[in-house]
């Protein structure tokens, strides 16, 4: 399959792009082809209307249209999600068509807090459902993601590498179903 990774913050040393590369690994191992869009790649002029969308917007759009699905990877900022991710989510809903219309989507998220993130992959689910993608149930969260990250970006507990291996294969199956050989 062709597949999009997104997400990541800005920040050189940012914990989920580290897990994004990890995630990238885990499905090139599987044979999937990746497109990953990670952290700067992602730093858009804010959305106006009125204006053009960037070559590098564009190129996200044309890339997710061409996938059978997205793993987004995203930081947690106040429960919600970073500021440069909406505005890359709200430049994309602009565009015609929209790759978020029927899109399967994996969330995954690191955090060094308590909750892995868990409580910002809400405000995606609400985001992504009001654009007609389909988000997995299953999602990868990744607590004290400072001391539990290795660094290649692997979850170092047996029990949070296994949860991304099922996360992973569910992913794999909904875009299978939802995009046969697209
Ligand atoms: C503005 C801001 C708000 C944050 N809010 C949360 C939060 O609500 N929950 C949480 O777990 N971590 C929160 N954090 C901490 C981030 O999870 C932490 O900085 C994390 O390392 C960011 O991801 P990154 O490593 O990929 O940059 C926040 C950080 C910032 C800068």
């Amino acid at each position: 399959m062709d597949l999009v990774l997104m997400g990541g913050s800005l920040r050189p040393a940012s914990l989920n792009t580290r897990l994004l590369g990890h995630l990238a690994g885990e499905l090139e191992a599987r044979g999937h082809r990746i497109t990953a869009f990670a952290g700067p790649a992602l730093r858009f002029a804010l959305f106006e209307e009125g204006l053009a969308p960037s070559p590098a917007v564009v190129a996200l759009q044309q890339a997710l249209l061409a996938a059978q699905g997205v793993v987004i990877v995203s930081p947690e900022y106040n429960a919600g999600i970073p500021g440069h991710l909406k505005n890359a989510v709200d430049w994309l809903s602009t565009l015609k068509p929209s790759p978020w219309t029927g899109l399967p989507v994996l969330l995954a998220a690191a955090s060094p807090g308590a909750f892995g993130g868990a409580r910002g992959l809400l405000a995606w689910r609400a985001a992504l459902a009001n654009m007609g993608a389909v988000a997995l149930p299953e999602a990868i969260t990744v607590p004290q993601a400072d001391r539990h990250l290795d660094e290649a970006g692997k979850p170092v507990e047996a029990r949070a590498e296994a949860a991304v291996g099922k996360a992973v294969e569910g992913f794999l199956s909904l875009a299978a179903r939802l995009r046969p050989g697209a």
